[in-house]
């Protein structure tokens, strides 16, 4: 069984409750923190405990706190993303819906190590019932004392407040979460300035994720060094993923990341293998917008090695035949998924998601959309295939922010991978015409 540090107690009955919570070594982290530690000593503990953001660019937390401009009379601020739009990922509103503590423990030492006195937590909107649930934990937490003013005696005060947003996924991307949060249109900004320098109204700002932020509570309970030694390489700790697809057991698994690809789809522990009578075809692991993988590099790398659940390695082979950890949405397809399908409907949520500041945005994603709809809908062009890997080449590094990117990479993995798919669709299009699947032995008896 692996290490959870995170979800350890997810089935204790109550573990929601602050008393539960409390019982089980909650809030003994951030009486460590606030007791015996010095803000600095805590940032450098989460750097020496090799976190990487969990939201999904991976970089390096105690990096990201250490930037936070010197305090000069304005507020400091620690927002937390909990918007979490990402198809496929899901993780952050298990962590939030089952152990609401952790987070407030973690942002209450985050906060400390940071000065600021003030924390947001900005939650999307569909998840409209957490915000009851972190409000009621962050009351509790404020009634034992943990929150508001002179913590325990320290002289140190904290208000946390819950904001959520209108359902849009530009939301997550930090400078528009903060736009969001200051009661304006979500549109990212221009960097620099970084959040780090100005924030939320113009204030040195953290944004980091629900997951990063809790990982800090067993970061302080065991010690940054105790912590790097769970994992591989640059990837230490734990790490939530959220699994779903044509596996026999979707659900949020905590892992430590020292296990291959093969052993969380097939072990009884996570995935518990592909659907009965079927086989893996192809892998997203880490969110719609990572690139997809084919079944010859899921379980290996290009160069043979074992593909493991790792940033390093799941990245290997670069956007030619790796992938990313990404936010941990780990998405599985058997041979009965039409890839093609896959691709249109991933092009769609990113078309209607654009803010439209950006013209390769707002338009790129509309003919990617527009194109992949006619392949599958029986009308494409043999050219069309190119049109979208030129189209994808055109967004892609050519935007405010990543979002872009995040549209691109799967049309352009799934055709650097699939193209034969893409191909049969053009190819015969009575056979795929408004078909959920590809028709596999066909287009393979076909195209051979
Ligand atoms: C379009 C877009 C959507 C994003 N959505 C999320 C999100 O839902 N949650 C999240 O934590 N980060 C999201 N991010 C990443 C954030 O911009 C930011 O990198 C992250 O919150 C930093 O936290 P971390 O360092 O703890 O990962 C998104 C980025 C982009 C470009």
């Amino acid at each position: 069984m692996g290490k959870k540090l995170l979800l350890e107690h997810e089935n204790v009955p109550g573990i929601d409750t602050y008393e539960v919570y409390r019982s089980k070594g909650g809030y003994c982290a951030a009486e460590k923190a606030l007791r015996k530690m010095s803000p600095d000593q805590i940032v450098e503990e989460v750097k020496v405990s090799g976190l990487r953001g969990r939201g999904g660019a991976g970089f390096p937390t105690g990096m990201k706190w250490s930037f936070l401009a010197k305090p000069e009379g304005k507020p400091r601020y620690l927002v937390v993303n909990a918007d979490e739009s990402e198809p496929g990922t899901f993780k952050d509103r298990y962590l939030m819906e089952k152990i609401p503590h952790i987070l407030v423990e973690g942002i209450l030492i985050s906060s400390f190590a940071l000065g600021a006195n003030t924390s947001y937590i900005y939650i999307r909107g569909e998840y409209k019932w957490l915000v009851d649930v972190m409000e009621k934990a962050i009351a509790e937490a404020k009634n034992a004392g943990w929150l508001g003013k002179n913590i325990l005696g320290t002289g140190y005060h904290l208000e946390i407040y819950v904001h959520y947003g209108a359902g849009a996924y530009i939301c997550g991307e930090e400078t528009a979460l903060l736009e969001s949060l200051e009661g304006k249109r979500g549109n990212p900004r221009i960097k620099p300035p970084f959040p780090a320098v100005a924030g939320l109204y113009g204030c040195p700002t953290v944004v980091n994720n629900v997951e990063s932020i809790a990982a800090v509570v067993p970061i302080i309970n065991m010690g940054g060094a105790e912590y790097a030694k769970i994992g591989i390489g640059k990837s230490t700790g734990t790490k939530l993923i959220s699994a779903c697809g044509h596996i026999n057991k979707p659900g949020v698994y905590e892992i430590e990341m020292n296990i291959s690809v093969e052993e969380f789809i097939n072990s009884d522990e996570y995935c518990g293998g592909i659907r009965k009578g079927h086989r893996l075809k192809a892998l997203v692991p880490g969110g719609s917008s990572v690139p997809i993988l084919p079944y010859e590099l899921i379980y290996k790398t290009a160069k043979g090695e074992t593909r493991m659940m790792t940033y390093e390695s799941l990245a290997d082979g670069g956007f030619a035949t790796g992938s990313m950890l990404g936010s941990g949405g780990f998405i599985v397809y058997d041979e009965t998924a039409c890839i093609v399908r896959n691709t249109w409907s991933f092009a769609r949520f990113y078309h209607h998601e654009s803010c439209g500041q950006c013209s390769p945005c707002r338009e790129g994603t509309g003919w990617m959309e527009k194109v992949l709809h006619r392949i599958e809908h029986g009308h494409g062009r043999m050219h069309d295939i190119d049109l979208l890997v030129d189209v994808a080449k055109k967004i892609e590094g050519n935007t405010i922010c990543p979002l872009g990117d995040a549209a691109a990479w799967p049309v352009a993995s799934a055709i650097r991978h699939f193209r034969e798919e893409f191909e049969y669709h053009v190819k015969y299009p009575e056979k795929v015409k408004n078909s959920i699947y590809a028709h596999e032995k066909d287009y393979k008896a076909v195209m051979v």
